[in-house]
């Protein structure tokens, strides 16, 4: 049931992308949106979150669409015996390659095809990022949707979005900071967005841009949760356990320190299996997070988004259902009012759509009400 709860949003999620970023959408999707500075350590977060190498790195902007990622947990999902075959192959420098079968991404503009190798996925996330914003590092706000199957991974939808930065680069448009400013607040801004701040912890969290804009729509902190970076790069002597017991700046959900690969690990290859395997020795010999290590790492961040997101969805599905009748209500209006010709018009293809997902939520509803009640 939970994950059933989790793809029917992955679906909607799907159908109302190309309306642009969900502004104009006529539900207001849970999703968790990854927020902070450039460099600040987002996409590492969501690399070690997936377990696998597959987004686009560099210093700079890289990020410049956002990214709706769907982790789908595959032994949720039915197995064909030939997705059960093992496809690693042996590279040219003789390495075996990480390609399993039961392990693959798809792109929503690619429909049925599955990318097995998870740097063809990066390449086509860079690919498809030019085609939409041009080459000058300017920003679009039309998502790209990945879905990724594993069976490594929670069933979990993140959206990541470009960091926050203060100068432009090369040709870049002069107001690039307001434009990413704008497409956050976009994303952030809806009531039903959980906010994942993602701060280094070798900066002052009072001066965090992620954190400051998460304040503006979400004061209270109740729709927040931090992360903190980095944690292996703070002064030695130092450590996050102020913050971590809300003595900084309190967060309903609290923060999850993590340590991700630095640069020099990456350039070294260092896997990211190796890379998790070092964080969870270093919080459990550390002398500030030893007595409190099952509290701190990436498996407790996915773990608890996971728990968050589940939680989430469950107290925003009466109102969903609401506004997709009340949609559903709309467009067939406006189709009858247009007249016969217009099968394939966007509103009749929204009216499809929003027909499906209508049926599939009552169905999880009516199966919700049985468990609530039974
Ligand atoms: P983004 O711009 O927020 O997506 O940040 P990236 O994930 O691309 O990380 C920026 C740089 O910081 C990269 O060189 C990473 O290797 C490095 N980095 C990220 N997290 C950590 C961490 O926890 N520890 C260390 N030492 N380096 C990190
Ligand atoms: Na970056
Ligand atoms: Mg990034």
């Amino acid at each position: 049931m939970d994950e059933t709860l989790i793809s029917t949003i992955n679906k909607l999620q799907d159908a109302l992308a190309p309306l642009g970023g969900g502004s104009q959408s006529p539900v207001d999707l849970p999703q968790i949106t990854v927020v902070g500075s450039q460099s600040s350590g987002k996409s590492s977060v969501l690399e070690n979150i997936v377990g696998r190498d597959f987004l686009p790195r560099g210093t700079g902007i890289v990020t410049r669409r956002p990214l709706v990622l769907q982790l789908v947990n595959r032994r949720a999902a039915k197995k064909s015996g030939n997705e059960l075959l093992n496809i690693s192959t042996t590279e040219a420098d003789g390495s075996k390659s990480e390609n399993n079968a039961d392990e693959w991404g798809e792109f929503l503009h690619l429909p049925g095809k599955k990318f097995y190798n998870f740097d063809e996925i990066r390449q086509e996330i860079v690919r498809e990022t030019d085609a939409k914003t041009g080459t000058n590092l300017g920003i679009s706000a039309v998502p790209i949707n990945l879905r990724i199957y594993s069976p490594h991974v929670l069933t979990l939808t993140l959206v990541d979005l470009p960091g926050l930065t203060k100068v432009p680069v090369g040709d870049q448009p002069k107001d690039i900071e307001k434009q990413i400013r704008d497409m956050l607040m976009k994303f952030i801004s809806k009531p039903n967005a959980i906010i994942l701040s993602v701060n280094a912890a070798n900066t002052d969290l009072a001066n965090s841009d992620g954190l400051k804009l998460a304040r503006e729509v979400d004061p209270e902190g109740s729709r927040t949760i931090g992360v903190l970076t980095k944690v292996d790069l703070m002064d030695q002597g130092t450590d996050v356990i102020d913050i971590l017991a809300g003595r900084v700046i309190p967060l309903r959900f609290g923060y999850v320190p993590v340590i991700n690969r630095g640069q020099k690990d990456i350039e070294r290859k260092k896997t990211i299996r190796d890379a998790l395997e070092d964080e969870k020795n270093y919080f459990e010999n550390h002398p500030s997070y030893g007595s409190k290590s099952h509290f701190c790492g990436t498996p407790y961040l996915a773990k608890k988004l996971n728990t968050i997101l589940l939680h989430h969805i469950r107290a925003t599905l009466p109102d969903i259902k609401m506004r997709i009748e009340a949609s559903l209500k709309k467009y067939v209006q406006e189709l009858a009012s247009l007249g016969p010709e217009i099968a394939d018009s966007p509103s009749s293809v929204i009216l499809n759509i929003i027909t499906d997902f209508s049926k599939d939520f009552n169905g999880i509803l009516d199966g919700e009400t049985r468990e609530l009640t039974s």
